[in-house]
């Protein structure tokens, strides 16, 4: 199984319909949550949670991505700081055992649903991109 690596931007604010922590940003705080949510997942090495200093969405926060090595790269925003992070953890451990990272749609949570901006597929090594599409791509 490879391990998924949970980016999370720390600096996102909290949307203006949720009140803040203090001077706590709503990334750091969706931070906090999730690292009590994966914190049997974070322990034991099966998941990692790294913290991104701006992931260049700020007016869409919160933001975070999920990736792994031949999987498929979730990119989230419009997370919200105080009530996502029991979705998130549980939509990373049904990546972390689903084949490709292929979590079928109808086992998402429609918080997932509805967060999941973009969904991308999974970088080729060069050696593994078919000869006709290489040629393609030189021209
Ligand atoms: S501050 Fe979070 S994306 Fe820019």
């Amino acid at each position: 199984m490879t391990q998924p690596t949970l980016f999370v931007c720390a600096l996102c604010k909290f949307p203006a319909a949720e009140s803040g922590a203090g001077d706590t940003p709503g990334g750091q705080h969706l931070l906090d949550r999730l690292t009590d949510c994966l914190n049997a997942e974070i322990s034991k090495g099966e998941i990692t949670l790294q913290s991104v200093r701006c992931m260049a969405a700020c007016d869409r926060a919160c933001n975070a991505a999920l990736s792994a090595p031949g999987k498929l790269t979730f990119i989230f925003n419009n997370l919200s700081p105080s009530q996502s992070a029991p979705d998130l953890a549980e939509f990373c451990r049904q990546y972390a055992t689903a084949a490709n990272g292929k979590v079928p749609y109808g086992l998402r949570s429609p918080a997932i649903k509805q967060a999941t901006a973009y969904v991308l597929p999974p970088l080729l090594a060069e050696a593994a991109i078919p000869e006709r599409n290489v040629s393609r791509m030189a021209h």
